[in-house]
């Protein structure tokens, strides 16, 4: 294996996420009020009308060259434009010749929705400096040509954007308009997060494999005057030979200056054989008071001799530049991708990504610089062919915080992040063959109802540069191969952690796997501890065999069926279990501890006096009396089993009292059943009692305690080892 199996760079990646549609129902949140981004309500709102393809207005009888457009000869041989011609109305060509634009000549319906079809046999040839400007442009040819300093430009000419859409803020706000991703807004109400503002909302995402909406207006500052950007206008090429692009094609939202919201991009759908040049290709936000969201792209073409620029990124927010207009999307039909990329205009604002076909699917996903992506529909599948990969500052949310009751699944063949996030509000079962991190974080907020996440990778997880998994709720991983946290700062912890099947386990310096989460707030999930039995919860002697995540099992760390397994980290939790495991090796400097996260009560409580002196913790041995002015504070008493330990430390008070300690935990390693065959250690494995004032506890001491008045000190927990002589 290479010692960097990814190095990921934000371009050499394409990723590719498939969502399969779910037929459960698609509450997504937004209301059609004013304030459509309120998160208070929840309704049901379809985000992707389906629009009808328009008709192509063939039927209309064709202009002619010469009366029409004053041009030299016929749309059946050739026309050629000597000199610009400004239309006023929609213009309709058909023929079997050629039409070409001579140097710097423009052919024009700058109106708004103006629609320019040409339907012809031969070519579409405009000449340096020519332009083709319109709100909507449909050519049919066998050819087209736009060179270096020519356009075919629909920017800002938008006619209506489909109904039922709300890509344009009714606020006042100067907000940014929506379409493939949402607008931007920089004003954020009172107890909202700028997360949960935007402007314009997206649509048309069930075209977007051809996309052919117009973009929307941005919002303005004034109810009387549109300050807004207009939005970005539709552009269908079929070219049934060559497209030969040095010039610029661009359906960009219009810019909304200081008084209004960037329009949001239109849509660019080209269909062609081959691709020549280096030209710029582009539906991208407006820049405004606050940015307009991209617009939707889609090119299918066969064959590529160069790769245009193609930009689909949000709007620049004057208001606000920490947070532009959400980045549209961008579809790659020949090998049926989807990349967003917002070009690393920071952003807090999302694009959407709703449902994804099952057949055929997708093949790869790829949320690139600084794009924000949010899977908004409950009960989401996520599921892509090859790679899902997020780089170079990617968040991808599934869920809408704080409502964490829904489950998701991702599935594809590569989860790849690099310098990103992955956000879950609810549980999350993903499956893969390759999961690789390099800093990044996946962070699961689950709730009561929907506990337990299951993260598979059946070849390898590698967790890299300070790279983390959190789980606030139970948390499964799995896998065939190997599972590595190789050093500093890569970290899986969960309230409730099992990992299981691994071929092997390697724990990198300074890496941590841990459950159940230190300084774990009332909202999450706490494992119970039996801090009032004496005896021995059963599946600490005779475990299932199965390494399924059990709430009812007393395991917070659970490392299942993992052949070999090499700490050189530290593993730390409450109840630490390793169930048939072949080798553990505790290197130097790793640890695997429960120290100080047993009971801060338990059987064997120190006793705590009206004034806070207390005893110690007693557990193996009765615990140590304190004493104030005299009077002695009795310690705890000894309970267990001594030849076959398996009860928690006991503390110094109760959890009522901050200021107070907590015992060892347990770290059972085997069973009765399956010894471990070798165990070797060069660092160390302990489940010490907490003393008073030691940093590092599960619990907040940090109550200084200036009277020299103190609790007494845990007892020490449990060590089971069961091995093989
Ligand atoms: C384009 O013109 C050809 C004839 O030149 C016709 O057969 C075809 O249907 C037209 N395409 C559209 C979309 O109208
Ligand atoms: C088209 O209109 C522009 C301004 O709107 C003007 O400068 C140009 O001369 C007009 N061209 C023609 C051919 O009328
Ligand atoms: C082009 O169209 C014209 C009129 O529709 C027809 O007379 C002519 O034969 C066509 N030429 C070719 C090469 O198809
Ligand atoms: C289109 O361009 C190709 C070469 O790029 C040329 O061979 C072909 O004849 C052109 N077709 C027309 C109708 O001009
Ligand atoms: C367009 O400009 C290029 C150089 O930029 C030049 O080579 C070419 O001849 C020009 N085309 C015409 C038709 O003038
Ligand atoms: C397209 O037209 C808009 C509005 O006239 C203009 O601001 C923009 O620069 C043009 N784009 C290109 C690429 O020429
Ligand atoms: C394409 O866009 C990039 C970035 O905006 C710009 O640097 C480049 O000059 C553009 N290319 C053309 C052909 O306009
Ligand atoms: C985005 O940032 C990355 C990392 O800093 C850089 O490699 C890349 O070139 C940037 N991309 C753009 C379009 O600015
Ligand atoms: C991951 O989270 C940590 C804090 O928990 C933060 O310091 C780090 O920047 C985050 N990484 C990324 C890529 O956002
Ligand atoms: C796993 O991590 C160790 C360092 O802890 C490193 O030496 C090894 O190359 C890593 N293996 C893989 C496959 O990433
Ligand atoms: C837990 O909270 C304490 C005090 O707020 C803090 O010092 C410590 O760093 C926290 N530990 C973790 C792992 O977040
Ligand atoms: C959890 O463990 C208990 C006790 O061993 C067992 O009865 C129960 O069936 C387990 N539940 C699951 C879902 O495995």
């Amino acid at each position: 294996m290479a010692s960097t199996p990814f190095s990921l760079s934000c371009f050499l990646f394409l990723l590719i996420i498939v969502f399969l549609r779910n037929p459960n129902p698609r509450f997504v949140f937004g209301s059609e009020e004013e304030n459509s981004n309120s998160l208070s309500i929840l309704t049901w709102h379809d985000y992707s009308p389906p629009t009808p393809p328009s008709p192509p207005p063939f039927d209309l009888p064709s202009s002619s060259c010469e009366d029409d457009l004053g041009g030299v000869g016929s749309f059946d041989s050739h026309c050629k434009l000597k000199s610009s011609v400004n239309l006023t109305e929609d213009l309709y060509v058909e023929g079997n010749g050629t039409l070409s634009l001579l140097d710097g000549v423009s052919l024009a319906c700058p109106v708004a929705g103006c629609f320019v079809a040409v339907n012809l046999s031969g070519s579409i040839r405009l000449g340096n400096r020519s332009s083709i400007v319109a709100g909507r442009v449909y050519f049919i040819a066998a050819n087209i040509t736009v060179p270096v300093d020519a356009t075919v430009n629909t920017t800002a000419l938008a006619g209506d954007p489909p109904e039922h859409t709300t890509g344009t803020p009714s606020t006042t706000k100067g907000d940014g308009g929506g379409h493939g991703g949402r607008g931007a807004s920089c004003f954020v109400k009172e107890g909202q997060l700028p997360e949960d503002s935007w402007g314009g909302d997206a649509y048309s995402w069930a075209r977007l494999e051809k996309p052919d909406s117009y973009g929307s207006r941005g919002g303005s500052t004034s109810r009387e005057v549109k300050y807004g950007g207009g939005g970005g206008g539709r552009v269908w090429l079929k070219i049934s030979d060559t497209i030969d692009l040095d010039g610029v094609i661009s359906a960009d939202g219009g810019d909304g200056g200081t008084d209004g919201g960037g329009g949001s991009g239109g849509s660019i759908f080209i269909v062609a054989s081959k691709m020549k040049g280096i030209g710029n290709i582009s539906a991208s936000g407006g820049n405004g008071l606050a940015g307009g969201g991209g617009g939707r792209v889609s090119i299918n073409i066969f064959s590529r001799h160069d790769t245009p620029d193609i930009y689909v990124h949000g709007g620049r927010s004057y208001g606000c530049s920490e947070n532009n207009g959400a980045a549209g999307t961008l579809f790659d039909a020949v090998p049926r991708s989807l990349i967003v990329d917002n070009q690393n205009l920071s952003t807090l604002t999302d694009t959407l990504l709703l449902d994804f076909p099952y057949q055929p699917l997708w093949t790869n996903v790829l949320v690139r610089n600084s794009a924000k992506v949010v899977v908004p529909l409950l009960w989401s599948r996520v599921q892509v062919q090859g790679q899902l990969s997020l780089l170079c500052g990617a968040v991808m949310t599934f869920g809408l915080f704080p409502y964490a009751n829904s489950e998701f699944e991702l599935m594809a063949e590569e989860l790849l992040m690099s310098d990103s996030i992955i956000k879950v509000s609810g549980a999350l079962r993903m499956s893969v063959k390759m999961f690789l991190m390099w800093n990044s974080n996946m962070t699961i907020i689950g709730s009561r109802d929907v506990a337990t996440s299951l993260l598979e990778a059946s070849n390898l997880i590698v967790l890299r540069e300070s790279s983390v998994i959190r789980s606030n709720a139970n948390l499964g991983v799995h896998g065939q191969g190997l599972l590595n946290l190789t050093g500093r700062g890569d970290m899986i912890e969960a309230q409730r952690l099992i990992l299981s099947l691994f071929y092997s386990i390697n724990v990198g310096p300074e890496s941590i796997l841990r459950g159940p989460l230190l300084n774990a707030s009332n909202e999450d999930m706490a494992p119970r501890l039996n801090c009032e039995l004496q005896d021995c919860p059963t599946e600490l002697i005779h475990p299932p065999e199965d390494c399924n995540v059990n709430s009812s099992l007393s395991f917070t760390l659970q490392i299942c069926r993992v052949e070999d397994i090499g700490v050189a980290g530290l593993v730390q939790g409450t109840v630490i279990h390793f169930h048939r495991a072949r080798t553990v090796v505790v290197h130097s400097s790793g640890a695997i501890s429960s120290s100080g996260l047993g009971c801060k009560g338990g059987v064997g409580r120190g006793t705590i006096s009206s004034n806070g002196v207390g005893g110690g913790g007693g557990h193996g041995g009765k615990g140590g009396n304190g004493f104030y002015r005299g009077t002695p504070v009795e310690g705890g008493i000894t309970y267990g089993h001594a030849a076959l330990p398996c009860e928690l430390g006991s503390g110094s008070g109760n959890d009522s009292i901050k200021a107070s300690t907590a015992g060892g935990g347990i770290i059972v390693m085997g069973s009765m059943e399956h010894s471990l065959s070798s165990l070797s250690v060069y660092g160390s494995v302990k489940s010490d009692g907490e003393s008073y004032g030691e940093h590092g506890g599960w619990i907040n001491n940090a109550v200084t305690n200036d009277s020299g008045v103190w609790p007494g000190g845990g007892s020490g927990g449990t060590i089971l080892l069961f091995y093989t002589l």
